[in-house]
This record gives C-alpha cells, structure tokens and sequence, in this order.
C-alpha cells in the first residue's frame, strides 16, 4: 500500500485558504484577462512585497510559459540565453525556449548552480555575427537541485551581466522555499534589484496554479500583455491567478507554507542523518538527495513515491524526496520509523 508520496510538491489541490478565496467570489462578476481588482490588488501586494514600485506584475498559468513568455518578449531575433545544463529551460521544457526561435547556451554549473567564470567563457566563444548573441542569463532560485545562490553569488552574476549587457532573469518556480530556507541570506528586495526579471511560483507552494511574472527592468515591460497573448498565456479568467496570489499575499500565507516545506524537509534530512545515510549535496531547501543502498530504495518504493535520480555506484543510488506546503510531521516521522525497518 502506498503511504506517501514523496515525488513533488504540487501533488496537493492548494491551500484551503486558496480555495476559500477562490470559492468567496462564486457568481461575483469580474473583468475578464486580469484587468480584474483581484489581479490588480495582488499586484500590488507583490509590488510592496519586493519593494520597487516601478515593477510591474503579470501572472501566468505555469512556469515553462512564464520561462518563454518572458524570455521571448526580450531577446531579439539572433539573442540567446545561457543557462546552466541542469536549469529547466535547458532540461525540461521540451525546446520551449528554442521553439521560440532563441538558443539556450549551456553550461555545466556546479550544484546546479551558474558561476560567473562559465557566463565570462560563453561570452568569449561568442564573438561575431556568425554566432548567436548572448544576451540573457538564466537561474533558478532554488536551482533544479534544491540548492540556493547566496546574495554575493548572485550578486556577483548580477554585477558580471550588468558589465556585459547581459540580461539576468530568475526562475522562481520555488521561489517560496528558496527565500524561507533557514540557509537563505536575501530579501525579496535584494533579490528584486540584482535581477531583470524573475517570476514568483504559485503552483509549488499552495496556489491551484499559476506564477508571477516580475519585469523589474523598466525597459522591458513595452508590450508585454501582446506577448502574454500571442503566447496564449492571458487568461479570459485571469482572475483566478490574481484571487489566488491575493490569498497567498495577505496574510504571510506564502511564508507560512514555504516555511511548512523546508521544516519537513529538514525533518526528513534529520531522519537520513540519524540512520547513518548523506546526501549527494547539502539540503537547503524542500527537495533534498539522500544516498542509499538500492535494494533499500527499492524495498521502500513499495510503500512512498520518490525518484530515482542519480546511481552513484552499482549498489548505492541518489533518491530524489520534495516536502510541500501540506507534509505533515506525523508522515515524515512514519517515513524515518519505516527506513529503520527496511536496513
Ligand atoms: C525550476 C522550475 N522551473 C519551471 C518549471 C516548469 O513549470 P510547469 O511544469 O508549470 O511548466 C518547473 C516545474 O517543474 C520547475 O521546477
């Protein structure tokens, strides 16, 4: 019998809160393609949030859309972006970058991670007309393999585009865990002013769906509703996008969750520790690597989901395990009674 998954953090509906918010408005009319006043309130909030008032938000259904969208509205014909290989863009998305017309120049990253030596090497092998043009940086905070950029990390990338014409935009898919992880050392307006554009994910962190795009760089925002719907991204209903991001705003419901997530997810590396097994990287945040025996990882599989994400030799195997906003501690302290078992 399968007791809990483990596989992801959007495996839940949302956050009771976001269906109450959601279910309040019913039958109320509201104006359709996020010109609404729940769009425009959670605006605002995020606006405050990351205190700049010259940003400007725009919310979208999911984060490969807010990755392209935003990509495409600023690269021009003949630019590319340079992304770790690891990096959504570069693994997950099935070429949505690429499909719009713009090439993702990859690099190896370590820790899943961008440094400013690998944008200097792209940069020096691009170097005529005869070659794409690098002209956007792509990270992820927290990366694909839950670790964080530090504020000199990412300030120092920022300081590295700004000196090369280089757009930096941030995929915050899991922004929520990465900015709550006990391991972080920026604010949102920190990170707000080290970036051009970055996007606030709902859908990992308590929302039915939907991210925040941020245009941080006032240049960029000209056009930008054409781009949402050329690309099929405005939404006639966009106000469930904005209903949802009100709620999560308000009343620190999105601190509140992504705390939720790191502390289990800790609880669990705790519980790895105490039982004698490491980690292929330090967990900082909800999703975390524990080493173990195969056949272990096996034998638990009967019972939880998790991955299977990287063989470290042919008995011992790298597991993948995401807490969300709706782990409970009570499941977690299962999971570590049951690994004593399955030894
Ligand atoms: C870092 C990151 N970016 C983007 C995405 C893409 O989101 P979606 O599946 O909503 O398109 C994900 C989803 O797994 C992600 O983890």
């Amino acid at each position: 019998m399968m007791k809990y998954s483990f596989k992801n953090d959007y495996s839940e509906l949302a956050h009771p809160d976001v269906l109450a918010a959601l279910a309040a408005v019913g039958d109320i009319q509201f104006e359709g393609y996020g010109l609404d006043e729940y769009t425009e309130k959670a605006a605002r909030l995020i606006v405050k949030k990351i205190s700049k008032p010259s940003a400007t938000v725009h919310f979208i259904g999911g984060g490969t859309a807010a990755n392209l969208v935003t990509i495409s509205s600023v690269l021009r014909p003949h630019e590319a972006i340079i992304a770790p290989q690891s990096g959504h863009i570069s693994a997950h998305e099935t070429g949505a970058i690429e499909a719009t017309g713009h090439k993702v120049c990859t690099v190896k990253g370590e820790n899943g991670k961008l440094s400013v030596a690998e944008i200097e090497e792209v940069l020096k092998s691009h170097h005529d007309e005869h070659m794409v043009k690098p002209k956007m940086v792509f990270v992820s905070q927290s990366t694909e393999v839950g670790s964080i950029y530090s504020k000199a990390e990412l300030t120092a990338i920022s300081a590295c585009c700004r000196e090369n014409d280089l757009y930096l935009h941030l995929d915050g898919a899991r922004l929520g865990t990465a900015m709550h992880s006990p391991k972080s050392d920026m604010n949102y307006q920190e990170l707000a002013d080290l970036v051009d554009t970055f996007y606030i994910g709902g859908t990992k962190n308590g929302a039915l769906c939907g991210e925040a795009i941020v245009i941080c760089n006032e240049d960029l925002t000209t056009d930008f509703r054409y781009h949402l719907k050329q690309k099929g991204g405005l939404l006639a209903k966009g106000a469930t996008l904005g209903i949802q991001f009100l709620a999560l705003f308000e009343n620190q419901l999105y601190e509140r969750l992504a705390t939720n997530a790191n502390a289990m997810a800790l609880r669990l590396a705790k519980g790895f520790e105490k039982h004698g097994y490491g980690f292929l990287s330090e967990p900082q945040t909800n999703q975390i690597f524990p080493v173990l025996p195969l056949a272990m990882a096996e034998k638990l599989s009967q019972q939880y989901g998790f991955y299977q994400w990287q063989p470290i030799s042919d008995e011992q195997m790298a597991l993948r395990f995401v807490t969300s906003w709706a782990t409970r501690k009570e499941v977690v302290d299962e999971f570590v009674e049951d690994l004593s078992v399955a030894k």
